[in-house]
């Protein structure tokens, strides 16, 4: 079979060389492509290089993307005042849409929720001041609205504007 290829084909060892060629390129693509992958992760608007598994670490990397520019500078219109606090206490522990946000970031805000295990990117710990003071109440407002894609932050948008200001009230005064 072999030979009589050869003999109507003469060109069909230079055909098949070629063929086996071409499949170890794509494989070689395929992977390559693949490990580069993995070497952009994790995603964009992380602040510090290392990558911390475990939670409640401070200053803690942040892997959530920055809102748009107008929410950004969005500025709380509430003050820090008990009622605002305690309201926004209220929705942090028991607001469940549908998980709680204690259920991730902790009864303390430290990060150490009881779900937090088995997710990609820790929990923000809003009880480090360190790191916390970096992001603006802007930010926090549009994380909280609209959650952060490609971590499990989930988006609260079913929450009134007021009810996440109260929020963001809340979690301020965790950091130390
Ligand atoms: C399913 C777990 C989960 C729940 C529930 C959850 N979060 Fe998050 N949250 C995360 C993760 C994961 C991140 C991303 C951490 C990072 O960027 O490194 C995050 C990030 C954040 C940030 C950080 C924004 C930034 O720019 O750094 C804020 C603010 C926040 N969450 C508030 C809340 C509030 C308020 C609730 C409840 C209304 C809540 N989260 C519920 C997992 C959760």
């Amino acid at each position: 079979m072999m030979i009589k290829l050869l003999k109507t084909n003469p060109g069909f060892i230079v055909q098949s060389f070629l063929v086996v060629v071409i499949v170890f390129l794509l494989c070689g693509i395929a992977s390559g492509s693949s490990s580069l992958n993995k070497n952009f992760m994790p995603p964009p608007n992380k602040l510090s290089s290392s990558f911390e598994e475990s939670p409640g670490v401070c200053p803690q990397s942040r892997y959530t993307r920055t809102v748009s520019y107008l929410i950004y500078h969005k500025k709380n219109p509430l003050e820090p005042t008990p009622e605002n606090i305690s309201v926004g206490e209220v929705l942090y522990h028991h607001h469940r849409a549908p998980l709680a946000c204690k259920d991730c970031h902790g009864e303390k805000g430290n990060g150490k929720g009881s779900k937090w295990g088995g997710l990609d990117y820790p929990p923000r710990n809003f009880s480090c001041g360190i790191t916390m003071k970096e992001i603006p109440d802007g930010q926090l407002f549009g994380i909280i609205k609209y959650g952060s894609p490609g971590t499990k932050m989930l988006s609260y948008d079913g929450l009134e504007d007021e009810q996440i200001w109260q929020l963001v009230v809340y979690i301020r005064q965790l950091a130390q």
